[in-house]
């Protein structure tokens, strides 16, 4: 695993353009399956992920023209619906192959994509509505084998979690389904409505996406054309954050703050300058150390969990105290041991992280554990005093496109050491 050399303290500022959505680029991907003809599919970010995720694909015989889009057309499909374990293990995405390729195929033998370090990471809703659609799943050995019959037939059903991940393998089960769908406490992230955006431009009828009710009325084909995936909200606000912990100032273009409304919210209670426009967002810290803002991560458009570690470090820095509460993964604050070690004072109730701001981190040794907290630890070796090493940060190739260029156009000292 490779490892970053960053020397701090740094003062971030400049402008950067952010990169596609992952969490939106994933689900289209998986999605592009159901349609027959060729799709182009613009903003793609270039991540470990996306990789992975385009390798399943063409383990299907899907084919991709990789360029400054990826054209893709998964008109020939290899019947055979047995996926290697290594691949589908290595993104917890691989679960939305089973929909499209029920769709397709009518069967599939995948392996169970198994949990990570931020909790069990469980798809007991994924099989239990995808059941209510009318295949037939069960599990042995770590496998899930799921056959339908012809095709899926729309449901009511109700989640009992708004589950990103669920919301999205229904809408790819409901697309060609006989029939209406409804769903209701779907997810809500802007995730869903690309997803829905670009399978109603290619001749779907889904409604509601992005609200709790998602209404999808099952249509005969989907036909090619192009499509632009949405900017990454996630990469968004952490170089937002990254400018505020380092008292400096940043522009992020190519993004949509609608997006991040309460991250912004709570970035203005730390004392940030926030400016926006159509598709940029601008914050100025001015110098200053930002004030501690209390937040709870939730559903879309509650705090988004994805942002929880980053906003966090600003709180182990800022003035005064603040609680931090994690209410989606039963294991999201991991990464802060590691923060302990830079000089953190902060001490763990349940599923909170009580916050008491330190002048500032220290220099230290230490490992990522998952994808958002590994950016978490590059921002505090950016602004804490002396040489900061962090092993394990392939975790980061995973989420953030050229993390380490953009990170140093806005100033910071970085190195990447790698260790094939
Ligand atoms: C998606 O994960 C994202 N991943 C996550 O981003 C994000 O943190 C999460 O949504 C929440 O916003 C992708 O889009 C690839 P969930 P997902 O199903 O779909 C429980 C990142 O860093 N649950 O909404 O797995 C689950 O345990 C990643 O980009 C069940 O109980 O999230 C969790 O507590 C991290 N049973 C809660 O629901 C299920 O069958 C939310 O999970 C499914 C989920």
């Amino acid at each position: 695993m490779d490892k970053f050399i960053i020397k701090g303290p740094v003062q971030l500022k400049g402008k950067i353009n952010i990169s596609g959505s992952k969490n939106a680029a994933l689900p289209i991907l998986f999605a592009s399956i159901l349609i027959d003809e060729s799709v182009e599919i613009q903003n793609i970010p270039k991540l470990k992920d996306i990789d992975n995720a385009i390798k399943l694909l063409l383990h299907l015989g899907v084919k991709i023209k990789k360029g400054k889009s990826l054209i893709i057309n998964a008109n020939n499909l290899y019947n055979h619906y047995i996926f290697p374990k290594n691949l589908v293990k290595s993104i917890r995405a691989s679960i939305w192959l089973i929909s499209p390729i029920l769709n397709r195929l009518g069967k599939i033998k995948i392996s169970l994509p198994g949990g990570c370090s931020i909790g069990k990471r469980p798809i007991d809703l994924h099989i239990k509505y995808l059941k209510k659609l009318g295949a037939k799943i069960y599990i042995k050995n770590n496998n899930i084998y799921a056959y339908i019959n012809k095709t899926f037939k729309g449901s009511h059903i109700i989640m009992e979690k708004s589950s990103v991940g669920a919301t999205i393998s229904i809408i790819l089960a409901a697309i060609y389904a006989y029939k209406i769908t409804i769903i209701d406490n779907a997810a809500k992230e802007p995730e869903i409505k690309d997803l829905a955006n670009f399978l109603n431009t290619m001749g779907a009828k889904i409604k509601g996406a992005g609200t709790n009710q998602i209404i999808i009325k099952g249509v005969l084909k989907l036909k090619g054309g192009i499509y632009k995936i949405i900017s990454d909200r996630i990469e968004t606000g952490t170089f937002l954050i990254a400018a505020a912990i380092s008292g400096g100032q940043i522009l992020c273009q190519k993004t949509n703050p609608k997006n991040l409304d309460i991250v912004l919210k709570k970035l203005k209670y730390t004392g940030a300058e926030i400016k926006t426009g159509k598709n940029w967002c601008s914050l100025n810290m001015k110098n200053r150390k930002p004030k501690a803002v209390d937040i709870i991560t939730g559903p879309y458009p509650d705090f988004p969990t994805d942002i929880q570690p980053q906003f966090t470090l600003l709180n182990l820095i800022a003035l005064g105290k603040s609680k931090v509460t994690e209410t989606i993964f039963e294991n999201r604050f991991l990464y802060i041991h590691e923060l302990i070690k830079m000089g953190a004072n902060v001490f763990f109730k349940k599923n909170q992280v009580i916050c008491k701001g330190v002048k500032k981190l220290y220099s230290a040794k230490i490992v990522a554990t998952d994808l958002r907290a590994s950016i978490s630890l590059v921002l505090a070796g950016c602004i804490a005093s002396g040489k900061t090493i962090i092993n394990n940060i392939n975790y980061i190739d995973r989420g953030y496109e050229t993390i380490e260029k953009k990170l140093i156009s806005l100033g910071a000292n970085i190195k990447r050491i790698k260790n094939n």
